[in-house]
């Protein structure tokens, strides 16, 4: 695997890792914090959507009813962003997926794409931890910073620390509406990871309290 014999202290280089998990398990936390540390993009589905939707592109008024009710966009939309994005220059040395694959026919259509993906981490949070982190979520309504009432506050209460904008809770963090993106990820994004077992690429990664127990623990799981 790229990057993963390379001594202490040198930069690991070409990586291309999806990051699993449920709704709120940390995949967005964990996500910016590895571009940092391995010099990738992250490439997150969910923000690319977010975007669309806030420009009012046709895209993003396509998907904003499933985003709403907590359902998956149509594949074939989806398929399409990660196609568009993961053509551009800063993804051809390594990127790091949050969000997708989240179907089977998403992660076929990765393949299909001739894109070899060196690690699959899967950051495992039990359901009811997660609700309660959904419930503590806010981000910023301008740049989409994100923030947690208890484990990730902003400098001064309730403004973004990166610009300055007011926090407000995602709609999608209504608690009726997390309970459907559990469903749903358990029924269709869950079997991914017999999809990647039998690739013989995926690493469970237990999600602990701290944020930064866990990136130690993503760390070593995409270095092995
Ligand atoms: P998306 O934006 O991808 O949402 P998600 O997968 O549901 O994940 P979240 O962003 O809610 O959570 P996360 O795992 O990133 O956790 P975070 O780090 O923020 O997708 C939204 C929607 O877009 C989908 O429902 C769907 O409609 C659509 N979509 C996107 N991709 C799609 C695809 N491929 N196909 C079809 N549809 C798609 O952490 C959560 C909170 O917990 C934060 O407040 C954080 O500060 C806190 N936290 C993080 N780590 C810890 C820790 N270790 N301890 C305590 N708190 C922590």
């Amino acid at each position: 695997m790229p990057g993963a014999a390379l001594p202490h202290g040198e930069e690991d280089t070409g990586m291309k890792l999806i990051l699993l998990g449920a709704p709120g398990a940390g995949k967005g936390t964990q996500a910016e914090i590895l571009s940092e540390t391995l010099h990738i993009p992250a490439v997150s589905t969910g923000n690319i959507i977010r975007a669309a939707l806030k420009n009012e592109t046709p895209m993003g008024l396509a998907a904003k009813s499933y985003m709403d009710a907590g359902e998956l966009v149509p594949d074939d939309i989806v398929i399409g962003i990660i196609k568009e994005r993961l053509a551009e220059a800063d993804c051809q040395n390594g990127f790091i997926l949050d969000g997708f694959p989240r179907t089977i026919p998403q992660a076929q259509a990765l393949e299909e794409l001739g894109v070899t993906i060196d690690r699959v981490v899967s950051l495992e949070v039990p359901d009811e931890k997660i609700v309660a982190r959904m419930s503590g979520r806010r981000v910023c309504g301008k740049c989409g910073a994100s923030y947690h009432v208890e484990y990730k506050k902003p400098a001064k209460d309730g403004v973004c620390d990166v610009c300055g904008e007011p926090l407000i809770c995602r709609k999608d963090d209504a608690p009726e509406t997390v309970l459907e993106r559990l469903r749903v990820f358990h029924e269709q994004t869950e079997p991914l990871k017999a999809f990647y077992e039998k690739l013989g690429k995926l690493k469970l990664v237990v999600g602990q309290e701290d944020v930064k127990d866990t990136t130690a623990l993503t760390l070593a799981a995409v270095r092995d």
